[in-house]
């Protein structure tokens, strides 16, 4: 229990826990940063928290993941260091009003980083909502997934979009939520009890923040400025075939947000009425749009998705940032075991996450 490990190391009972767990996206790849619709759901996998406030700038931290404990000042600028998520958040929330002046935390964790399924994100929305617990403040759960985004895209220096605090902040294992990230309404759709959406990890670890993900995301701001519109997901065909003019790669990476937006959008309705077959074309026409006109796979993840689907799934492609991490698969539930054996028989850097 994560009290009874707060209480080891800190040698008192903590005044608030929190658990999140880690997302992975159904469909709706690298839209949510241009105004399309995101599919992802809740892992059973996630992230324990437990805090108590300190009074003297200090944040004292320890991770399960780490060795020994991580002691820095609460002011302190971001330094590639993994507490940095940490710090960002109480720092963010101080300013908010709703943080002490230090803390103790203890923090254990079932997901795997850099796997593409928002370990951050459980983090930094985690920490949020113990310290809501602390301090009874009356944010919502959106209001929590906004700020745990600030602190990615300012203080950590990554500039993703909204998907993975909402996911982890309003998701439930055994429901999608259909997110609109524009305007951030949502609703949750039940996921069949006769298909599984398992997630295998491809063995090829990578970094957000390393540069490719920014390039990407530069690349649809250029599309932005071209057309003059925020939300180019939901451009229209007569606009798309405007960024014709846009030099190659861009009227790729267009294509691609406004095909993933439309397919998420028919992907809910699928999902909504169980036609599964229909729910699992749309997610392997998704997987081409990513490796064709997005280019963010890598080989070993195209090999892994194309057995993943030649075994029987009825659905597969990457998720995530991408670059590597996982891939996501619809399995019939009564075929998983065989299915899954099959897959990493073939693939022995590969393994299974849920
Ligand atoms: C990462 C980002 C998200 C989203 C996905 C790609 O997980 O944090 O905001 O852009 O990549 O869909």
């Amino acid at each position: 229990m994560i009290s009874d490990e707060f209480k080891a190391l800190f040698d008192r009972a903590p005044d608030a826990e929190s658990f999140t767990p880690g997302r992975v996206n159904l469909i709706g790849e690298h839209v949510d940063y241009n105004g399309g619709r995101v599919l992802p759901t809740a892992l059973s996998l996630g992230v324990d928290l437990a805090i108590a406030p300190r009074d003297d700038c200090l944040v004292r931290i320890h991770s399960d993941k780490f060795e020994g404990l991580v002691e820095r000042n609460l002011s302190e600028p971001a330094s590639d260091h993994w507490s940095d998520y940490i710090i960002g958040t109480v720092q963010l929330a101080r300013a908010e009003g709703f943080a002490p002046n230090g803390l103790d935390i203890a923090a254990s964790t079932t997901l795997p980083f850099g796997a593409g399924i928002s370990s951050s994100a459980a983090v930094t929305v985690g920490v949020l909502k113990a310290l809501r617990a602390l301090d009874g403040s009356g944010h919502t759960d959106t209001d929590l997934a906004v700020l745990a985004r600030r602190v990615e895209n300012d203080y950590i220096g990554m500039p993703c979009g909204i998907m993975d605090q909402m996911a982890v902040a309003i998701a439930r294992p055994g429901q999608a939520l259909s997110l609109d990230t524009d305007s951030l309404a949502f609703d949750l759709v039940d996921l069949p009890e006769t298909h599984h959406m398992a997630v295998i990890h491809s063995g090829v670890f990578r970094q957000l923040n390393e540069g490719r993900y920014k390039i990407r995301k530069e690349e649809c701001d250029e599309v932005k400025a071209f057309i003059g519109r925020t939300d180019i997901c939901r451009m229209s065909d007569a606009e798309l075939e405007r960024c014709r003019a846009l030099p190659e790669p861009i009227f790729r990476r267009a294509r691609h947000c406004v095909t993933e937006h439309r397919r998420t959008v028919a992907a809910a309705d699928a999902l909504a009425a169980k036609r599964m077959q229909r729910f699992g074309a749309l997610m392997n026409q998704s997987h081409i749009s990513m490796r064709d006109d997005f280019e963010m796979s890598v080989p070993a993840v195209d090999a892994l998705v194309a057995d993943a689907q030649a075994l029987g799934a009825t659905g597969a492609r990457l998720t995530g940032g991408g670059f590597g991490g996982c891939i996501v698969a619809c399995v019939q539930a009564e075929h998983l075991e065989e299915w899954r054996d099959a897959l990493l028989a073939r693939h022995p850097d590969a393994f299974s996450v849920a």
